[in-house]
């Protein structure tokens, strides 16, 4: 196969300056995409803002400035941001590029010559921060569940395409290709929408009302809807439609982006490539939420996170780490400045760090500053070098599945081991006697080697200390190194000197200027229940279960009705709408008592429970770190 490479990040709105999430999802594809470039992947990587649509319109016309200056100001700080992250995009690509502008006309004209799309009326709910009109029952309290701001109602005429056409043709291909979106728990979820009827997208917004968009190429009172506009990035950026760049690297195209987006891109993105006679792309890979100190970040909280003011006080190699390895891909993940400080105390300044000084400190110190010669292996050293050998194909494994945090695991694993084996093998003693040198250069080969192989194998994820480490053992170069093969032992030659250099990673003290609110009271922890015997727990059945749907309870603000899958499809009512919104819940595995006589709440009948503790201040059901199946027993 081609080892052939494309990642692309959501265009990012340029209403609002870059924050903790833009730069976590484009740090992943960075890292995706030196990691393919290492391993010798022709890699192509796409970034870029999304400048058209209502909501910029709005928030130039209250900074009282043309979109398009507002735009140009906000886009460029994306643009200048991700240099200062070490973000190596092969371009950045905007919406108001003339370009792009031109292939969505094109393609508009296309799809409408097709007759894929038509002119016909439509009223409804419409939030701008969302930019899209709401079925009255996805409303919450008559509020957009997003923006908790009402919708305007709106009736207009507009353009549609036909995108209910390609409900069953989408269906099928998403369950004939498992991997297409990814984790499992979104695939589920856009699955789960296209168990309702796929209605047809309005793509049309009249320029009585907005005038910031592509107009139509078939109509000029109208300008395209932003969605899709934006999407078509994807294809553009690779210079779609002659550009030679598109054949190459299009059939290998993975999307990145957060759980708030999967329905454009998993639901219309395919549809709308399959009208323009162009395949689907290859994957879409979702992420969780980055909430700051358990709450929603929000302008309005004052606690949105800086990228930049993070990078300068605490450095960007430990940033980058601790986003790549305090989330799970896929899930949320709770930002704190503690635990990032506490992290990059305990993992780089102690553990990686401390590894690094000690060995090239020793070197020095015994060997004159030069690669001492390995004579023969000990069983403790062949161990050593096993355990390298395993993480690197295990960190590459993680890798391909997007486990990143995983892949970051082993390779600490590896530097755990060596700070073991210091410790074990005592080389100052060593250093003592003189008819123990062979064995104490032997003992330090094995070291610098370690550490060879530890810098490669972080150096997607920290390039500036995996260099600086390969710097320190004289080694300048390491582009097209391959990240597979470099556990051959044996990459350090004898005799070459070291250059030693200043402490990676100080330890560092929390300089914490704004300080998280304190946390809430804790919940009075209830007495343990008398005991039971075993048989009676193995009465209740506990079972996986995949929430289907959800939707409120009419006249009720605290009940869900939820359908689920258990190896069979049920309803269960939930008491748990005032700590999860319906959407937040399709797609979830959590814990069901399957066995529980059937009960009717507000006239719906429940047939089964599912699990919650309300030992935070509010209820958190309980779901699972990996994918069981669906009705899988819980025991
Ligand atoms: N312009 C659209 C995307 C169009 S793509 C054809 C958009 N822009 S956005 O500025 O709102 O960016 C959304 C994306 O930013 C998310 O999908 C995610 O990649 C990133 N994040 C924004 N906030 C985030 C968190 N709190 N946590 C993690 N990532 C989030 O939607």
């Amino acid at each position: 196969m081609d080892k052939i490479f494309y990642v692309t990040t959501p265009i990012y709105y340029v209403n609002a300056s870059p924050h903790i999430g833009h730069a976590y999802t484009t740090i992943v594809a960075d890292v995706m995409a030196r990691y393919h470039r290492m391993n010798g992947y022709r890699t192509f990587f796409l970034t870029g803002t999304d400048e058209h649509g209502d909501k910029i319109a709005e928030a130039a016309r209250k900074a009282g400035v043309t979109p398009k200056e507002y735009a140009d100001g906000i886009s460029g700080q994306f643009r200048a941001l991700w240099p200062e992250l070490s973000v190596t995009n092969d371009y950045f690509i905007r919406t108001t590029d003339e370009n792009h502008i031109k292939t969505v006309k094109s393609i508009l004209q296309d799809v409408y010559d097709k007759g894929d799309i038509y002119f016909g009326s439509y009223e409804g709910y419409y939030c701008v921060g969302c930019e899209r009109f709401y079925m009255e029952k996805e409303l919450v309290d008559g509020k957009c569940p997003d923006h908790q701001t009402e919708p305007e109602y709106r009736k207009e005429s507009n353009y549609f395409f036909r995108m209910g056409k390609y409900q069953d043709w989408l269906i099928r291909y998403i369950q004939d290709h498992p991997d297409f979106i990814r984790p499992e728990r979104y695939r589920n979820e856009a699955l789960a929408f296209l168990r309702e009827p796929l209605e047809d997208l309005c793509i049309s917004r009249p320029k009585s009302r907005l005038t910031w968009g592509i107009t139509l190429p078939f109509d000029e009172n109208y300008v395209t809807y932003v969605w899709f506009d934006a999407l078509i990035n994807y294809i553009t950026g690779i210079g779609y439609p002659g550009g030679e760049n598109f054949p190459v690297f299009w059939p290998a195209a993975q999307h990145l982006i957060a759980k708030d987006i999967l329905k454009p891109h998993g639901i219309y993105w395919p549809t709308m490539l399959k009208a323009a006679g162009i395949e689907p792309y290859r994957h879409l890979n979702v992420h969780g939420y980055w909430n700051v100190d358990q709450s929603k970040m929000s302008k309005s909280l004052g606690n949105v996170v800086k990228p930049l003011e993070l990078k300068d006080k605490y450095g960007l190699d430990a940033f980058r780490y601790f986003l790549l390895r305090d989330m799970v891909f896929g899930l949320d993940s709770s930002f704190s400045e503690e635990s990032f400080v506490q992290r990059t105390n305990a993992d780089l300044a102690n553990d990686l760090g401390n590894l690094v000084s000690r060995v090239i400190a020793m070197t020095v110190k015994y060997f004159d500053g030069k690669v001492p010669a390995s004579s023969q292996t000990e069983p403790i050293d062949q161990a050593l070098i096993d355990t390298a050998k395993r993480v690197i194909r295990e960190a590459g494994a993680a890798f391909e599945e997007l486990a990143f945090h995983k892949t970051l695991m082993a390779i600490w694993e590896l530097i755990g081991t060596a700070n073991k084996y210091i410790v074990e093998q005592e080389p100052w003693n060593l250093a003592r006697n003189p008819d123990r040198r062979e064995r104490l250069g032997t003992l330090l080969y094995h070291l610098l080697e370690t550490l060879r192989t530890v810098a490669v194998l972080i150096t997607p994820f920290m390039p500036g200390t995996g260099a600086k480490i390969l710097g320190q053992l004289g080694i300048e170069e390491i582009d097209r190194q391959d990240y597979t093969t470099i556990a051959g032992w044996g990459g350090l030659p004898a005799g070459r000197s070291l250059k030693p250099g200043p402490t990676l990673f100080p330890r560092i003290e929390l300089k914490k200027e704004t300080l998280a609110p304190p946390p809430p009271p804790k919940a009075e922890i209830p007495p343990v229940k008398p005991e039971i015997e075993f048989a009676d727990f193995e009465k209740v059945d506990l079972r996986v279960a995949v929430i289907l749907k959800a939707e409120p309870v009419p006249k009720s603000n605290k009940l869900l009705k939820l359908l689920i899958d258990i190896g069979e499809e049920r309803t269960i009512v939930a008491g748990i709408s005032k700590a999860y919104k319906p959407e937040e819940l399709i797609g979830k595995k959590v814990v069901v008592v399957a066995n529980l006589k059937p009960t009717k709440l507000m006239g719906v009948e429940s047939r089964g429970m599912i699990l919650a503790t309300d030992a935070a201040d509010t209820l958190t059901v309980l779901t699972f770190d990996r994918e069981p199946e669906a009705g899988g027993r819980v025991r």
